[in-house]
């Protein structure tokens, strides 16, 4: 393909599952995240009020986002190990390479290319690691605060790992404030990924915000 005379190359780098889960998980995460600052502070309905269906509705949202995110957690965890594509597990050969380290921390500062085994740079790697493990660790104690509060099905099979869970991290008022404080590693990595996501696309013209949605990477013969 060429556009104004730069010849561009086309390369396949995420697949429909992977771009519908990341869409979802977007989704879901930014509700999850609206939607648990609201239970912490429901300040919609008044205290002497006695419409408690506003909560419900809220608390029903947040939970229906909980369960797809707790899905969604466990199939990206298969895919990445389990993918037709090697393309993401590539990236683990650079976080273990110092000279790979060198290279990320060098093309931010406008020197020299990166030079990538697989999609990520290792810095993005380790990144996207740790928000998963957030995200794992969300889906743990939102399921240990359900369990608590739905005694029947799920979270009655859930019960007894659930207390274990509770008393190991100091009582359920902790779990409670250990989810609370996660969700604002979220708001954090969210401002910064959207911000890293477009300024990638312009430093290294690769991997720019619509490989995300197209699964295409289109980058100029030379790069
Ligand atoms: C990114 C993911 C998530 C974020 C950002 C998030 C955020 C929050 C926040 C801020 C609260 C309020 C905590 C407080 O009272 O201070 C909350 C409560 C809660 N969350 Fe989450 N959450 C997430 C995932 C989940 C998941 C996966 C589940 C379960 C499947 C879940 C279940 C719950 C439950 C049961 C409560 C307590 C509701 C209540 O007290 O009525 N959350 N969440």
């Amino acid at each position: 393909m060429t556009t104004a005379n730069v010849a561009y190359k086309q390369e396949k780098v995420f697949s429909a599952a992977i771009r519908a889960f990341h869409w979802l998980r977007a989704l879901s995460i930014v509700i999850l995240v609206a939607s648990g600052f609201y239970i912490a502070w429901p300040y919609l309905v008044g205290a002497d009020s006695t419409d408690v269906l506003l909560q419900g509705w809220i608390r029903f949202v947040h939970l229906a986002c909980g369960f797809t995110l707790c899905a969604i957690t466990i199939s990206r965890a298969y895919l990445f190990f389990f993918g037709k594509s090697d393309i993401e597990r590539r990236s683990f050969r650079d976080v273990i390479r110092p000279q790979s380290w060198m290279a990320q921390i060098k093309t931010y500062l406008w020197m020299g290319h990166l030079d990538k085994a697989g999609v990520y740079g290792p810095l993005q790697f380790v990144t996207y690691f740790a928000i998963s493990l957030m995200a794992a660790l969300m889906c743990i104690t939102g399921l240990v605060m359900y369990a608590n509060v739905f005694h029947q099905g799920l979270g009655g099979a859930l019960w007894s790992a659930a207390s274990w869970i509770t008393e190991s991290m100091g009582g359920l008022a902790m779990v409670r404030l250990w989810h609370h404080y996660i969700t604002w590693g979220f708001v954090i990595f969210l401002v910064i990924h959207i911000y890293m996501a477009v300024w990638y696309g312009i430093r290294f013209k690769h991997n720019a915000v619509d490989a995300i949605v197209s699964g295409y990477d289109y980058h100029p013969e030379k790069h």
